[in-house]
């Protein structure tokens, strides 16, 4: 069933699914949008909004039931460590957050996506809508939901500038994102030449979440396929499919993007920099020989504060510390521990070396030529 799109009813063919069974759902449901008349832009063209027939109902009664329909089935699918990510303006969201909370989802997240080119308000009469609103949500509040939180890092240009990036700067990511809505060569065309669809989104925003909330292998599914944007960004970066939509048309040329779209392999579709580091004792580094019993452990201004015993604690004023207890006693700051990786320097030849260089190398090399106290 993985990496298909499959045309029919997504509440339908959800029901019919294994129950816990998806890692991570993203949707884009039907907005109601309720536009009414043709939209005019100021030069006179006329601006196709959607006014597509899926995205009609009748009254707010049928939207709910609707919207709770796919909601439960996506909640009874998706797996109790799994995420989902349900995207809709102002005519929609509040609607769906309401229903998503007595289904009893967990909100993770609220994400404004403020659109870098978004469509003006022709008439002037009331504020540009210049943004979408996505939740984030889990099946429980205990669920251990997938963060890569150092892959969004890396991903975080909103807060942090080219120039900063690459100076290496990295800043948390968090709840506004800025993305050009979908345009240009992106946007699909059909045999005619025009717009295949009016809600396509860009496939930057869907990279985004698969990277920040599945990994490699994972199965993503998205229930309101359309242009198969969310099964473009999970097979780039390795994860699986299933896109549900009703449309033919738009399924035969999902189709044809999705064969077009290769898997490439890369830090942020692997998370990296997630990564949990192996995990490395001081005893065991004394072991290694990289850290020498009886040594001297110096602070960064060179001052040599105390010598370090077989068991990894340091030896100070007569008494055993260990080393992230001494390192805030030698700081003279008022936290009771610091990290003593960051504090402590060891004498390598006549050159001051952290020791978290030196665990660091140890991680790398575990296993081949260690860092030893007399390559310096
Ligand atoms: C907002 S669009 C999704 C656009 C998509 N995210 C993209 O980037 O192209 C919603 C899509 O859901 C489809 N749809 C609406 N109701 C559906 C249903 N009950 N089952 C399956 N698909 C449905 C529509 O045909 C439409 O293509």
């Amino acid at each position: 069933m993985n990496n298909r799109i499959i045309q029919g009813d997504s509440i339908e063919v959800m029901n019919n699914m294994e129950a816990e069974s998806v890692d991570l759902i993203f949707a884009d449901p039907p907005y109601w949008m309720r536009v009414e008349g043709t939209l005019t832009r100021v030069e006179g063209t006329d601006f196709d909004g959607c006014d597509d027939d899926w995205d009609q109902f009748d009254t707010l009664d049928a939207y709910e039931t609707f919207t709770r329909d796919w909601l439960k089935a996506c909640y009874r699918i998706l797996k109790p460590n799994g995420s989902i990510w349900v995207i809709g303006g102002m005519q929609c969201i509040y609607t769906i957050g309401g229903i998503m909370q007595k289904i009893g989802y967990w909100m993770i997240n609220d994400v404004i996506w403020h659109k870098k080119n978004p469509t003006p308000n022709f008439m002037g009469t009331r504020l540009n809508n210049s943004h979408e609103t996505l939740i984030w949500a889990t099946k429980s509040k205990k669920s251990k939901f997938t963060f890569n939180y150092k892959t969004a890092k890396e991903l975080n240009f909103d807060t942090v500038t080219e120039k900063e990036h690459n100076n290496g700067i990295r800043k948390q990511m968090g709840s506004v994102w800025r993305f050009a809505v979908c345009s240009g060569l992106e946007r699909l065309k059909d045999i005619n030449g025009n717009k295949l669809h009016n809600t396509q989104k860009p496939q930057e925003l869907l990279e985004r979440i698969v990277a920040i909330s599945s990994n490699r292998g994972d199965l993503v599914l998205d229930p309101f396929g359309g242009t198969m944007t969310t099964g473009a960004a999970a097979k780039k970066m390795g994860r699986d499919y299933i896109m549900i939509e009703k449309d033919p048309q738009y399924c035969e040329y999902g189709e044809l993007r999705l064969a077009e779209v290769t898997y490439e392999e890369s830090p942020i579709a692997n998370a990296v920099f997630d990564e949990k580091p192996i995990k490395v004792t001081v005893p065991e580094m004394i072991e290694a020989e990289v850290l020498i019993e009886g040594e001297t452990f110096f602070l960064k201004n060179g001052e040599a504060i105390a010598t370090l015993c077989d068991d990894g604690k340091l030896f100070y004023k007569n008494e055993k510390i260990d080393m992230h207890t001494l390192a805030a006693i030698a700081r003279k700051v008022k936290a009771k521990r610091l990290n003593g990786f960051d504090y402590w320097y060891v004498k390598r030849g006549e050159k001051l070396i952290s020791i978290a260089h030196i665990r660091e190398d140890f991680r790398i090399t575990k296993g081949q030529v260690w860092l030893q106290p007399n390559m310096f």
